[in-house]
């Protein structure tokens, strides 16, 4: 069956070398699977007073979460952390208490970084906010990708990368039809 597959990613500069990764992951799920990058550069920094009133943009995004059946993080490392975009994004889907956007959605967690350790403490602070968020999070195969091997001089993901991420792409949507409920 089809799905409805929502990327986010955690770098919201122009250039961004996590953008690259995604738009390449995306590409390589089903072609008949609706996949949709979501927007979370607009969210107010969360505030639980703003529920009275609640800005468009957290209206958007946790309706827009809602239509997906599986979410994809793809993300950078900031001082060996989640960028404040992704936890930002957690917890506005995760409120208003009871209308979480988190369980039982499958998830991917994707890191992309030029150097160091390829952004895995950033991925697994990820993991470890949605076990709490109830989200079946797929373990294997990981992904964490150095850039400075996958993301050629032209700029495009190279050969021997795409085959890993379309190896990565099917895992999960193994994955999706496994843990959907
Ligand atoms: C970084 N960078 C970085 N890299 C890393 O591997 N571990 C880290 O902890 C950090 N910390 C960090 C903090 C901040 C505030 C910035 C702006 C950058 C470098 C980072 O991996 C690099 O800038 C990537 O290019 C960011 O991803 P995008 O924007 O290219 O997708």
């Amino acid at each position: 069956m089809s799905k409805n597959i929502g990327i986010l990613v955690g770098s919201l500069r122009k250039d961004s070398l996590n953008k690259i990764v995604a738009k390449k992951l995306a590409e390589l799920f089903p072609a008949d699977d609706t996949v949709t990058f979501i927007e979370i550069g607009d969210l107010p920094v969360y505030n639980e007073d703003l529920e009275e009133n609640a800005p468009e943009s957290y209206t958007r995004f946790r309706k827009e979460m809602k239509e997906q059946d599986a979410y994809v993080f793809i993300t950078p490392e900031y001082n060996r952390g989640m960028p404040a975009s992704l936890k930002n994004a957690i917890d506005v889907g995760s409120r208003p208490w009871g209308e979480s956007v988190w369980p039982g959605k499958p998830v991917l967690v994707g890191s992309v970084s030029p150097a160091g350790i390829s952004g895995a403490l950033a991925n697994h602070q990820i993991r470890q906010s949605l076990v709490f968020g109830d989200s079946p999070v797929m373990a294997q195969p990981e992904l964490y990708i150095d850039a400075s091997k996958t993301i050629g001089e032209d700029g495009q993901v190279v050969p021997g990368s795409i085959e890993f991420l379309q190896t990565v792409a099917d895992a999960f949507v193994a994955f999706i039809d496994k843990n959907s409920k």
